[in-house]
């Protein structure tokens, strides 16, 4: 019986040694492993084996089932590999090639200094908040104290949408300035309130180097109880400092914006001539960054803040230059050019 056992697991080894499909390894199976296999005839037989046989023969039996068994797992992987392989010439799936590499998205430079801009004022207690590109000409113009016929009109030519009210008037506008958003803020938020503003605005101007009709601006506005200039200066030094350097100098001069009484502006040392004095600054060695100042009593009266108990400051300043001249990029039209060749390099 022992005997029998051995020649049929090398007849069986042998037949399994020649099998190369699947479907000839199935009919294998059944003939040496199935219910009706020599084997587990065999098996089944044991019970009528004289006690001695039966322990000899059992052990024999279940050793050459444990060997085809594994015999037929190892034969089924390689025929496996094998049968996907040729599938994949027949246009079937290859996993044994490596996967198609896909571009991996980035942040815009722009978005990047935007976000950048705003983890620093966020670091000194303000809150980003956003607003509306399509603004009423109360926002942008009228409640920042530049009525229909002021001149501060004429410096940010404006795109007007296309819509008309019963009266006549066409109020709407694209925001010349994200500072349209000084009075929607003090509107619903009580002060004290620290806010930063970023966001796209749009002015009626030619395309070239340093000009494009939409660009970028942030426009910050502190208001409280007993806030004075020197919160103002000492909020944009410490930006300056933590965005440009710490050896970078500013400068802080009086200027005229008809919603901040005082007004200033802020400039830094070009990044260029160091001061000397180059084509970038225009030779003054200098580069104006923001404008800024005390808000106006009226602005804060529109809000229906009492100037006599609240101030505040403001400021505000354009994104589109700082990877400008943080980068040394000569035309603005670049970030707007969809050029993947220029934006990976960010
Ligand atoms: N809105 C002004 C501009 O576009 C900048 C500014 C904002 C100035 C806030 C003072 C206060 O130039």
């Amino acid at each position: 019986m022992l005997q029998e056992l051995e020649e049929l697991k090398l007849n069986a080894l042998r037949e399994l040694d020649a099998i190369n499909n699947l479907k000839e390894l199935e009919s294998w199976r059944v003939r040496y492993l199935g219910r009706k296999s020599e084997l587990t005839r065999v098996l089944r037989s044991l019970a009528t084996l004289p006690l001695a046989e039966r322990k000899a023969v059992g052990a024999g039996a279940n050793e050459v089932k444990a060997k085809l068994e594994d015999s037929l797992e190892q034969k089924e992987q390689v025929l496996r590999g094998v049968q996907l392989a040729a599938s994949a010439e027949e246009g079937g799936i290859d996993i044994t090639l490596p996967g198609h590499p896909f571009p991996t998205g980035r942040l815009h430079p722009i978005t990047q200094t935007i976000y950048e801009i705003c983890d620093i004022f966020t670091s000194m207690g303000f809150q980003v908040v956003e607003g509306p590109e399509v603004e009423w000409d109360y926002y942008n113009f009228e409640a920042l104290n530049i009525p229909e016929e002021h001149p501060a009109r004429d410096t940010m030519s404006t795109l007007w949408v296309d819509f008309e009210t019963d009266s006549g008037e066409r109020p709407m506008l694209l925001r010349t300035h994200t500072t349209s958003m000084q009075l929607r803020v003090m509107e619903k938020m009580p002060p004290p309130l620290r806010v930063v503003i970023p966001g796209r605005v749009y002015r009626y101007e030619a395309s070239d180097a340093t000009h494009t009709p939409m660009f970028h601006q942030i426009d910050g506005l502190a208001v409280g109880k007993g806030i004075t200039m020197a919160d103002l200066k000492g909020t944009l030094y410490e930006f300056a400092r933590r965005f440009f350097g710490e050896d970078r100098k500013v400068r802080f001069r009086c200027d005229y914006f008809p919603f901040v009484e005082p007004g200033a502006e802020m400039a830094i040392e070009c990044s260029v001539c160091g001061g000397k004095g180059c084509r970038l600054c225009g030779n003054t060695g200098w580069i104006e960054i923001l404008g800024a100042g005390m808000t106006h009593p009226q602005v804060l009266q529109r809000a229906g803040l009492d100037p006599e108990v609240y101030s505040g400051f403001a400021f505000g300043m354009g994104i589109d230059r700082m990877p400008m001249l943080r980068y040394g990029i000569d035309d603005i039209r670049l970030f707007y050019s969809s050029d993947l060749r220029f934006l990976r390099q960010f």
